[in-house]
């Protein structure tokens, strides 16, 4: 039997292959992905073979991932308890398809990760896998384990030969951290207590809009489907524009958040988060289609949305309800296309313009002077009384209000 492990080659996952090959006595897969974390993912090779490993697949997935999981999720503007753009909540669903996958190449019958049992991401994981292999199985280390604290963890890689060294992290963190193209995040530590501000070298990916330029720095985003394909007039990929944003951004001090979420499991957690990139097609996103939507389509679409995100950050990205909502998400999006323009400065993203050779604002209809008679003033008369209607019959009925 074989058992492919989402692998970071750090020391927990490192850990975690020894601890399966001697518990299942099986065949570990390792499998790591470069999402964009900013780590380098070729050194999970060398430590692999070094625990023994023999099939070792490490994968370049930062393009399908913006392409088939950012970019269709910020088509449905899609925001978790008012606030939270799910960086980590959409990295989930790719990593849960590729161990899948991973187990058809290679024969194995079992996937592992090295989520704890208290958290999102196992169920997010976990969701996926079963969704896309119904017959799989799944060992979750951290809900089997008694490597509980980083002492007995520490005993076990002295016990059975892991070098310490293992841990990749380049700057030395007490946070939980998890990064990929779209953010980081920061949990645990000190942000346990939800009173306490954390330091400002916590914070990696972007300076503090204290910190940030005096000079605005402008932009021009353009956008093709719903999608933004072009920066200042030039074509990028999927992984480019993000990772371009991220940097403008993020040197604007724009993207910070901190907060109090809900988790799936039940508990409520403390989060801060880097999303630079995102909150900038966040803003840029609702002002092209501010110009291109339909006013009920686009109601629709904000009525829907909650509803979507809460799937996302629940770890339903691969159900029924999700590919309903996206299809209407994406027929949506036909008309929107343009150019919005932004100004980034000291933490804000300020929307200046939007153009669009599909807008649906008509100048000539707004304006207050005098036009073709496509908006009748009279009209307006009969609009208003005939919505009045039930308001006068109620107020006539004794239930004025004053
Ligand atoms: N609370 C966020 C979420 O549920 C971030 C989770 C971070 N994950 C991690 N392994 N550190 O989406
Ligand atoms: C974890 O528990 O592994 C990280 C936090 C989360 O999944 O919500």
């Amino acid at each position: 039997n074989k058992v492919v492990l989402a692998y970071s080659g750090g020391l927990d996952t490192s850990v975690i292959v020894r601890w399966l090959q001697e518990t299942y006595q099986c065949e570990v897969v390792t499998f790591t992905a470069d999402i964009g974390q900013g780590e380098e993912v070729e050194p999970a090779r060398a430590k692999a073979e070094a625990l023994g490993v023999k099939e070792i697949y490490i994968d370049d997935l930062r393009e399908e991932f913006v392409r088939d999981f950012v970019y269709p999720m910020f088509r449905a503007n899609a925001i978790y308890e008012g606030e939270y753009l799910l960086g980590t909540s959409i990295a989930r669903p790719l990593i849960a398809k590729r161990l899948i996958e991973i187990a058809n190449e290679t024969g194995a019958d079992a996937i592992s990760h090295g989520a704890t049992g208290k958290g999102n991401d196992q169920v997010r994981f976990e969701l996926g896998a079963y969704s896309l292999k119904p017959g799989i199985k799944v060992i979750a280390p951290w809900r089997e384990w008694d490597l509980t604290s980083r002492e007995t963890l520490m005993a076990y890689c002295e016990k059975h030969n892991i070098p310490v060294d293992f841990s990749n992290k380049k700057k030395k963190s007490p946070y939980s951290m998890d990064a990929n193209l779209l953010h980081i995040s920061y949990e645990g530590g000190n942000l346990e207590d939800p009173y306490w501000e954390p330091e400002e070298d916590m914070w990696r990916w972007s300076v503090s809009p204290e910190a940030a330029p005096d000079q605005p720095t402008y932009i021009e985003l353009g956008y093709r489907n719903g999608d933004p394909v072009t920066l200042n007039g030039e074509e990028l990929s999927p992984a480019t524009m993000l990772a371009t944003l991220n940097k403008i951004a993020g040197a604007n001090g724009i993207g910070r958040l901190d907060l109090v979420e809900n988790r799936y499991v039940g508990m409520k957690s403390r989060g801060c988060y880097e999303t630079p990139g995102g909150t900038v097609m966040m803003r840029a996103h609702r002002a092209i289609e501010s110009i291109t939507l339909d006013r009920e389509a686009a109601h629709l679409k904000d009525e829907l949305m909650p509803r979507y995100a809460k799937l996302v950050y629940n770890g339903y990205w691969f159900s029924p309800e999700r590919r309903m909502l996206q299809a209407a998400i994406d027929e949506s999006q036909a008309f929107v296309n343009g150019t919005v323009r932004l100004k980034l400065y000291k933490g804000n993203v300020v929307v200046v313009g939007r153009k669009s050779d599909n807008s649906l604002f008509d100048e000539a209809i707004a304006t207050f002077e005098d036009d073709a008679g496509a908006y009748n003033q009279k009209d307006a008369e009969g609009f208003i009384k005939l919505n009045a209607l039930r308001l006068r019959i109620a107020a006539n009925k004794g239930r004025s209000q004053l």
